[in-house]
Order: structure tokens, then C-alpha cells, then sequence
């Protein structure tokens, strides 16, 4: 049994079976679903077996806590993300703590993740958002979030990461490249659940044979678009041009060509599904209660005046903390990247009385964490944007929200996320009044990531008599840079 942890045994579903385990009790196509309703039944550590594969799952948010102790604890790679190596090899989210190009990566790619750089970004994302506009406004009827977000999330992170243009919104086809990454990271999907199953080695390999055309032509498509680069270098300061011009202060060391693919293949993946799924929650939150919806355009309208077409500044972005405070709470609910490894830097022992061993991994849930009524109380289940405010934010049990990881493995791209995000629901609701389908019931689609199937809403365009804005577009906010600012963490993040 891999993973055993020393033959300690923790609560499992009822009715495991020889060779599958407990796979039987999970459902295949919401596996994230299956495992925070066991959470419920099984309490705050609980395994499951498939095949050979022993998982164990954290719910509570005081188990989270102990493990999110940096000095105690670091990121470990669960099946899932192992076989996503495949195809993001030693890439900043893939590699394993030691690896050699994470902490060279790490340190050569900060610079693309400060303030600094965001505001390079900001005019990318409200050029791609102008066009995602267009694109709605030449259809009719209702839009598909998730799809639209999707495209725009993945479109704004090609610009920014490699300046490429996917045509996303021009009225062509998709460009081939996307269909093959998204195959490509599914088949790796499909090969961590296979991977301890009786006969995995014939099955692995005939998915890697089937999957082969589609990795080639993502890693044909990059290694074209680095080796264009290195012939005509251009002072383009995206994220290639950053790993391909930068040298380590200290050490003079550079990443390899074939890393700087695994980096652009690891942000489009890390960053495009994630935002997509948080903007779409936010949405669909949005839509299902007016009067945070009315709160949200309200703060819009003060912030931006009467003219639906105004394009906020970057350092307006920051001053829309309604809008941060639904996004907060919809990651909440909905974490789009819902789970993480954990494993002891040396033995420790749980409060739970497990012992846990430097092989030992565990798997923290974070819809289950965010859930949890001690850090949450008993309104958990609720849509409350205003938990987030600072006075109730204060005192929250720490670690208890943790939507982009944790230590030094957490989300690098946050701050592009956060401000990309919040950018897009102020343009949004500042242009258009939302209203979804009243029958339609939250589908959560799970992929590597999570986010809402079906989920369709109508856009009106506004105009200024909709507008609730006090309209001589000055500002509502009074706060200094300091308490705005979204690059603190500003919530009970810790
Ligand atoms: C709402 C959006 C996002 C969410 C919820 C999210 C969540 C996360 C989480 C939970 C982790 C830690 C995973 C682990 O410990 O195994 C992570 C890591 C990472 N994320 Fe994000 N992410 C988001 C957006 C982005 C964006 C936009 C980018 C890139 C531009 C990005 C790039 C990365 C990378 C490279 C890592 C690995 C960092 C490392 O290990 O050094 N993410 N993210």
C-alpha cells in the first residue's frame, strides 16, 4: 500500500471492497464532491483506499492549521500532480521542494509577480476583456460564463506569459493549441486515477501512446515560440522574455530551454482554469443575491461615473473592496484549486494522535476547511461577502482560509489573479445588468480545477439612468494606499 502510514488506520466509507478499496464510494465525475460529502460522515481525518493508493484527507480547519505550520510541514506532491509531470515536468507548481529549477525559478520569476509588473499587465487584461465585450455584443441571448471566462482568462495569461495571440474572440476557430493542452492535461489526469489499478503499466502506456500527438504539438507549438525569441530577441518584458533574459543574481545560473517550457506551460494551466472558476462563482453569486449585486454596482458606479465605457485605472482596481470581499468569499465556498499536499518535514504527531512520517502525505480539503463552523461559525453554507471585512475578519482562527496554498509553494500568480478578476467584475457590472436563469440549479464541474457547468446569465447593457453612481466620478473611498492595497494579504489569509 503506498502511502501507509505505518499501517495506521483512520475512518473510511462503509462497504470496501478487495483490489478497488473504497473506490466504489466515489463518484468518477465529482470525485471533489464524493470526498467533502465523506468528510461530513468521517470527521476530520479520514482514508480512502483505491487499488493500491491509500489517501488521507484533512477537513477541519485546526488539522489544516497544523499542517500549514511552514516550520513543520511543506508541499507534497499527491498522485494527481505527479502525473501531471508528465507534461509540466519540474515547473514551478510540479516540482518536488528539492528540485533545483523550483527555487532558481522561483527566485528568477518574482520580479513578474510584483506591483510593477501588474501594472504591465493591467493595459493586456482590459485589451482582451474590450474584446471578450465585443464578442458578447455581436450575440444574442444568454452567455456561457464558465466558457467565456475561460477563454478570457486563458487568452489575458498567453498575452501576458508568451505576447501570443489565440484569436479567442475573433469569430475563427480555436486555435488547435488549446483543444491539445486541455487533452494533454487530461490524459495526465486519467493517468494518476489508473495508476496503482491491476494491469496500470499496459493501460499507462497505452494512454501515454494515444496522448503522444497532442504533447507533441504543445511542445512543438513552445519550443517554436522560445527558439523564435532567442533568434530575434526582442525587449519584450512578458514572462518568457523575463526567464530568458534574467540571470540569477547570486549564483549567475539561467533556466534551460526545456524548463522555460515546463514555466509557460505551468502558468497557462495554474492560472487560466482557476481565475475562470473564481470569476464564474463571483458571478453566479452575484446573480443569485441582489442586494449584494446593487452593493457591488454601487461601488462600481461611485468609483467609475455614468459613462458604461470607462476603464478604470490600475490604481483604481484596488479601491473596489465590495467587489475583492465577493471574490474572497466566493473562493471561499468555491476554492477553484480545492486541495493540497502536506508532509512533515520530520515525524510529528497530529493533534488527532496520528503519527505522520516524513513519507507520509496528506491531502487538505479546502471546501470541506472553509466549511468548518469553528473557524466559520454556523452560517458556513452562506454567501456573507461581509465576513470579510476587516473587523470580522480579525481573530479568525489562522490558516483557516487558504484558497492560494500555503508557505513558500503558495499561489505565485495571486496578485495577477486577484487583480485580473476584480478588473473584469467591475468592468462588468459597470457595463451590463446581469440576470441568470432562476431555475438554473449550481452545477459544479470538476476538472483539475472547479467550476460552474450550465451556467448561463443575460446581460442588459446599462446606461446612465441605470447607473447608481454618484456620478461625478469621484471616488467613495477615502482609505490610505496602505489599507487598500491588494498586494497585502488584507484578509484572514495568513
Ligand atoms: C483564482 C485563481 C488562482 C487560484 C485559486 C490559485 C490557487 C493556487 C494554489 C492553491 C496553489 C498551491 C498548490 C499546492 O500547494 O500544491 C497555487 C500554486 C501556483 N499557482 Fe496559482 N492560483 C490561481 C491563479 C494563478 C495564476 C493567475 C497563476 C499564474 C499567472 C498561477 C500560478 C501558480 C503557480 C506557478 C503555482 C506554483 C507555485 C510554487 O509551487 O512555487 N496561479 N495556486
Amino acid at each position: 500500500m503506498l502511502n501507509d502510514w505505518g499501517g495506521q488506520s483512520f475512518p473510511h466509507p462503509a462497504g470496501r471492497k478487495p483490489v478497488v478499496g473504497d473506490g466504489l464510494s466515489i463518484d468518477a465525475s465529482r470525485p471533489l464532491n464524493s470526498m467533502v460529502g465523506h468528510s461530513r460522515t468521517l470527521g476530520e481525518i479520514f482514508e480512502l483506499h483505491v487499488f493500491d493508493q491509500k489517501f488521507v484527507f484533512v477537513s477541519s480547519a485546526r488539522l489544516a492549521a497544523e499542517m500549514c505550520d511552514e516550520a513543520q510541514f511543506a508541499k507534497a506532491l499527491p498522485p494527481a500532480l505527479t502525473a501531471l509531470r508528465e507534461f509540466a515536468g519540474d515547473g514551478l507548481f510540479t516540482a518536488y521542494n528539492d528540485e533545483p529549477n523550483w527555487a532558481l525559478a522561483h527566485d528568477l520569476l518574482r520580479p513578474a509577480f510584483t506591483r510593477a509588473a501588474m501594472q504591465g499587465y493591467h493595459p493586456i487584461m482590459l485589451e482582451t476583456l474590450d474584446e471578450l465585450f465585443a464578442y458578447w455584443e455581436r450575440q444574442d441571448g444568454p452567455v456561457d460564463v464558465s466558457r467565456d471566462m475561460t477563454k478570457l482568462t486563458m487568452e489575458t495569461l498567453a498575452r501576458a506569459a508568451f505576447s501570443r495571440d489565440f484569436g479567442s474572440f475573433d469569430g475563427t476557430d480555436v486555435h488547435p493549441f488549446i483543444p491539445a493542452m486541455v487533452q494533454a492535461l487530461r490524459s495526465g489526469q486519467r493517468m494518476a486515477s489508473v495508476q496503482t489499478a491491476p494491469g496500470s503499466r499496459l493501460l499507462l502506456r497505452r494512454m501515454r501512446k494515444r496522448n503522444a500527438p497532442h504533447q507533441a504539438y504543445v511542445d512543438d507549438l513552445l519550443d517554436t515560440v522560445i527558439a523564435e525569441r532567442r533568434a530575434a530577441p526582442s525587449s519584450t518584458h512578458d514572462l518568457l522574455g523575463i526567464m530568458l533574459d534574467s540571470a540569477h543574481p547570486e549564483t549567475g545560473q539561467r533556466l534551460d530551454d526545456l524548463n522555460i517550457r515546463h514555466q509557460i506551460l505551468t502558468f497557462l494551466v495554474a492560472g487560466h482554469e482557476t481565475t475562470s472558476g473564481a470569476l464564474s462563482f463571483a458571478l453566479y453569486y452575484l446573480s443569485r443575491n441582489p442586494s449584494v449585486l446593487a452593493q457591488a454596482q454601487a461601488e462600481v458606479d461611485a468609483e467609475l461615473g455614468p459613462d458604461r465605457t470607462t476603464v478604470p485605472t490600475f490604481e483604481q482596481v484596488p479601491r473596489f473592496r465590495y467587489l475583492r470581499r465577493v471574490l474572497d468569499e466566493a473562493l471561499r465556498l468555491w476554492p477553484t484549486a480545492p486541495a493540497f499536499g502536506r508532509a512533515p518535514r520530520e515525524e510529528v504527531t497530529l493533534s488527532s494522535g496520528h503519527r505522520m512520517r516524513p513519507e507520509d502525505w496528506a491531502i487538505v480539503l479546502l471546501p470541506a476547511v472553509h466549511r468548518d463552523p469553528e473557524a466559520w461559525g454556523d452560517d458556513a453554507e452562506e454567501f456573507d461577502p461581509d465576513r470579510f471585512l476587516p473587523e470580522r475578519s480579525r481573530g479568525r482562527m489562522p490558516h483557516s482560509y487558504k484558497p492560494f496554498g500555503t508557505g513558500e509553494r503558495a499561489c505565485i500568480g495571486r496578485q495577477f489573479a486577484q487583480h485580473e478578476a476584480i478588473l473584469v467584475l467591475a468592468r462588468l457590472l459597470h457595463r451590463y445588468d446581469i440576470a441568470g436563469d432562476p431555475d438554473y440549479e449550481l452545477d459544479v464541474a470538476e476538472r483539475l480545477t472547479i467550476m460552474p457547468a450550465g451556467f448561463e446569465l443575460t446581460l442588459s447593457p446599462r446606461t446612465p439612468t441605470h447607473l447608481t453612481a454618484a456620478s461625478d466620478g469621484e471616488s467613495q473611498h477615502e482609505d490610505s494606499p496602505a489599507e487598500t492595497c491588494p498586494y497585502s494579504s488584507g484578509t484572514a489569509q495568513a
